[in-house]
């Protein structure tokens, strides 16, 4: 049986640990510093295998020497932004845990494919590159796929069309320069750009940009959780059981789309090795530009964790 350690069994990493038991693909790790959490969360949900049926095996540790095997390793640890904190705030304590957690991965998983959550997370990305050494293609990051399924939502809604029809891209760093891709969005083969005019297409985008912040207004503590959870599902669905899944990923970039040495969301090939291959697409000089700026927040916010690093 596939293994799957989830470090961080908070909202995203319980919830993910959850939804990957209900697949019955994996059996599921859940790894946190607090002790007695995870245990907890993980004897919670082997009480429910009966009902929801499912016979992987389940493990909640504060003892990283558990998740040795794993074929896939996410990370989740870290803390959500909370009203008052700067983004370099986050930035600098996050990359102190997810670097942390990656010097553990590397030391006991060190064949897993890692999948970052942990936000800022295509900055999380490099810092796991890093303190791992791992290949870029063990190294990825989880957004486009949120990102994605944001904006087939609003899409399918709009259109009262099943959601299951709507097929959407959305590349670019996880953050409000993510950058949704209409001409690659489509209703079962039908460009969007056929079915709904540009003011609603723009109005749709909008939304996708907004639609973690929207939670995290309304949640007021924390952030989104189930749509994320699902999202790692998906691609660590497509890993352990390698079936070569074209997916929105942040992936490490070495001359494609013009970008080098940087984590962004572009569409990718995931299987067994991880980011199997990158597509490169041929975009407009306006999506080019878009994804550029967006390449460009993150290159800014890796060269002040670089920086912060410097310091210490
Ligand atoms: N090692 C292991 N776990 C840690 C560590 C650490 N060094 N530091 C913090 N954690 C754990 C916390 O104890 C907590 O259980 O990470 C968990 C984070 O869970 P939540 O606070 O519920 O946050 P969550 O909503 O799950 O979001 C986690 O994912 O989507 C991103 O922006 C989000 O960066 C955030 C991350």
């Amino acid at each position: 049986m596939k293994k799957v350690s989830i470090i961080g069994a908070g909202h995203v990493g319980a919830t993910a640990g959850l939804y990957l038991l209900e697949k019955r693909i994996a059996d599921v790790v859940l790894v946190d510093i607090v002790e007695g959490m995870p245990q907890g969360k993980a004897t919670d949900l082997s009480h429910a295998a009966p009902l929801r049926k499912y016979l992987n095996k389940i493990a909640g540790t504060n003892d990283y020497k558990d998740i040795a095997g794993s074929d896939v390793v996410v990370i989740t640890a870290g803390l959500p932004r909370k009203p008052g904190m700067s983004r370099s705030d986050l930035l600098g304590i996050n990359a102190k845990i997810v670097g942390g957690v990656a010097e553990q991965v590397k030391t006991y998983a060190p064949d897993a494919v890692v999948i970052v959550v942990t936000n800022p997370l295509d900055v999380m990305c490099h810092v796991v590159k890093e303190a791992t050494g791992f290949p870029k293609n063990r190294v990825m990051g989880m957004a486009g796929v949120l990102d994605s399924t944001r904006f087939r939502l609003f899409i399918a809604r709009e259109l009262g069309v099943h959601l299951s029809d709507v097929v959407a891209l959305v590349l670019g760093g996880h953050g409000d320069d993510m950058v949704p891709l209409p001409r690659y969005t489509s209703v079962s083969g039908i460009p969007i750009t056929e079915l709904l005019s540009p003011e609603t297409i723009e109005r749709l985008v909008a939304r996708t940009r907004k639609g973690g912040g929207e939670i995290v207004g309304l949640l007021k503590e924390g952030s989104a959780f189930y749509a994320p959870a699902s999202s790692i599902t998906e691609m660590a669905e497509a890993i352990v059981l390698n079936i070569r899944r074209l997916l929105p990923a942040s992936a490490y970039l070495e001359g494609e789309y013009g970008l080098n040495d940087v984590y962004v969301g572009v569409p990718a090939i995931l299987g067994e090795n991880g980011v199997e291959k990158v597509l490169e697409l041929d975009l407009t000089d306006a999506e080019r530009k878009a994804l550029h700026a967006s390449a460009g927040s993150v290159a800014a916010n890796v060269a002040q964790w670089k920086e912060m690093k410097g310091k210490e």
